[in-house]
């Protein structure tokens, strides 16, 4: 049974798990090699809570109970001897990956679970340099991690089906949508339907069609408004399959087909215009104005969970 949860880097995602992890009702280790960065995930956590009790999705209770159950440590063999499941959330580097994995070996109890967050390894990939195949798998979450539903679980041959098993039961628990693919592939699906979204959204743009503000309410008034309910093939069925037959005969051939990034993304990363982080990207801002809209998406995130949630448990009863 899985009872106690280390997670390894305590950045964006780390800092999210850890918290989705303490209200799901698990304790949790959160290990970093930067003493600051555990400081920044602690006062991070702290304010997403108060935010979720703000909106009246937990008690001031539930989040005490969390904040008790996140223990914050420097030290990796302290932080995952214990643990039942981990989570490596360090950054994309597959030498740092493969390099914590030898770390961890001799270090995790011998039936404890190693899930690595990677957005983009293959499975196969990551258990090149890792001694215990049998208990790796991929459990790709989304930022932020407290929030989205969403978990993409990639298993190899080599692990085990009661890891698969486990992983899902656990991620059930804290409210997760999980899903398991079947294939080992680049961008598992979530992200590849991302990207080809915004490949066009790019192109758009550059080709003058409308404005930034206008291409984006595009989505957020119009196909993003039933993508929390809807998937698209289901939204093809109800639209009737030979509607959207015409629908991509004529528009498929018009797309953008580039197989790099935009060209707008290329050139405002050459002028270091990297988004909110730098202060301009597509549109700018001011720090304040970003530290505002993140709380507000948290807000609206939190309404929209609590509708899925409790669609979800109508659907039960
Ligand atoms: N940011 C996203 O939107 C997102 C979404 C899904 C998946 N991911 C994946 O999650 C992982 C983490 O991404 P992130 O955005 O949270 O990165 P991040 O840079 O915000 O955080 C990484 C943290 O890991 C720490 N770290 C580095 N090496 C370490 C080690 N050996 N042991 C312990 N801590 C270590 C760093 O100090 C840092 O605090 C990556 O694999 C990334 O691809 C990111």
């Amino acid at each position: 049974m899985v009872e106690k949860i280390a997670i390894i880097g305590s950045g964006v995602m780390g800092s999210g798990l850890a918290q989705a992890f303490a209200v799901g009702g698990y304790s949790v280790s959160l290990n970093d090699v930067s003493e600051q960065s555990l400081r920044k995930a602690k006062k991070m956590i702290l304010d997403n809570l108060a935010l979720h009790v703000e909106q009246e999705d937990i008690s001031e209770k539930q989040k005490q109970h969390a904040l008790a159950s996140i223990t914050y440590i420097a030290n990796l063999e302290t932080a995952v001897c214990d643990a039942d499941f981990i989570v490596e959330a360090i950054p994309e580097v597959i030498e740092l990956k493969w390099a914590l994995f030898q770390q961890l070996n001799g270090l995790i109890k011998p039936e404890a679970i190693v899930a690595s967050n990677t957005s983009t390894f293959p499975i196969s990939r990551l258990i090149e340099k890792a001694p215990f195949a049998e208990r790796m798998i991929i459990a790709h979450f989304f930022n932020p991690a407290h929030l989205v539903p969403l978990v993409e679980i990639v298993r190899h041959q080599q692990t085990k089906d009661e890891v698969v098993q486990k992983t899902l039961e656990l991620l059930y628990h804290i409210g997760k949508e999980p899903i398991v693919l079947k294939k080992d592939v680049t961008g598992f699906i979530a992200n590849r339907l991302q990207t080809a979204l915004m490949r066009e959204a790019f192109h758009l743009l550059n080709e003058g069609v409308a404005s930034a503000e206008d291409i984006d309410k595009a989505i957020t008034a119009g196909p993003g408004f039933r993508w929390a309910f809807s998937g698209p093939l289901e939204i093809a069925d109800f639209g009737g399959l030979d509607t959207w037959q015409r629908v991509f005969d004529n528009v498929a051939p018009e797309l953008a087909e580039s197989k790099e990034a935009p060209v707008i993304i290329r050139e405002r990363v050459k002028q270091n215009k990297l988004g909110t982080k730098s202060g301009e990207g597509i549109f700018s801002y001011e720090e304040a104005t970003v530290i505002r809209k993140l709380r507000e998406r948290d807000r609206q995130f939190i309404q929209l969970w609590k509708v899925k949630r409790e669609n979800k448990s109508r659907k039960r009863s």
